[in-house]
């Protein structure tokens, strides 16, 4: 019986990278974002975070703003890169030779939609769902609310990096 030839080592020629994305509006970037891109950048060999542009959907910061701003946060991490894309994720891996796609899921009721569109992915494409449970820390965290509280001078400098506070109370003090 002939043996199989060992794997040939990540980096090397014919060598196997293991890519994820991590998708999302990041308008803006949180703590828990933070907490789950540190976490995934470490399974993997390169994490993709990527923007969804969504004009269906009205934001605060730009797509540029929070590619910024992302950039900016994960330039600790030799393995994060950042993008932004519009269409299918599904789309964007098979572009990018991306079999995987990383989610944080804060509690129960995140569950549901994430399963549903897990299943789907998987389904259109054969594109995984891996699920990382947030740090309990940060499982009332959403960007919505960090949004809602800045912008009637509430305190979120312990929720978002020192980068997005700033735009934060830059974008307050400019509709006052
Ligand atoms: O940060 P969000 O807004 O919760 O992120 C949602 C996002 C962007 C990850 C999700 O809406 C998405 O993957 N959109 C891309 C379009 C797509 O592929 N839709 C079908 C999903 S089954």
């Amino acid at each position: 019986m002939s043996e199989s030839p060992p794997p040939v080592p990540v980096g090397e020629p014919g060598g196997h990278i293991r890519r994820a994305v991590c998708p999302g509006s990041f308008d803006p970037v949180t703590n828990g974002h933070l907490d789950i891109i540190g976490r995934a950048a470490h399974l993997y060999d390169e994490l993709v975070v990527a923007v969804f542009i969504n004009q269906a959907k009205s934001s605060l910061f730009t797509v540029e703003e929070r590619r910024e701003l992302l950039t900016d946060v994960t330039a600790d991490y030799g393995n994060v890169r950042i993008d932004s894309f519009h269409g299918l994720v599904v789309d964007y891996c098979r572009e990018h030779g991306i079999s995987v796609i990383v989610k944080g899921l804060r509690a129960v009721s995140d569950f549901d939609y994430e399963l549903q569109m897990a299943q789907m992915n998987r389904g259109l494409a054969g594109v995984d769902t891996l699920f990382m449970p947030t740090n309990p820390e940060y499982s009332f965290l959403a960007s919505s609310l960090v949004k809602e509280i800045a912008k009637w001078g509430g305190d979120v400098s312990s929720l978002v990096p020192p980068n997005v506070l700033k735009g934060l109370i830059e974008r307050a003090s400019a509709t006052e």
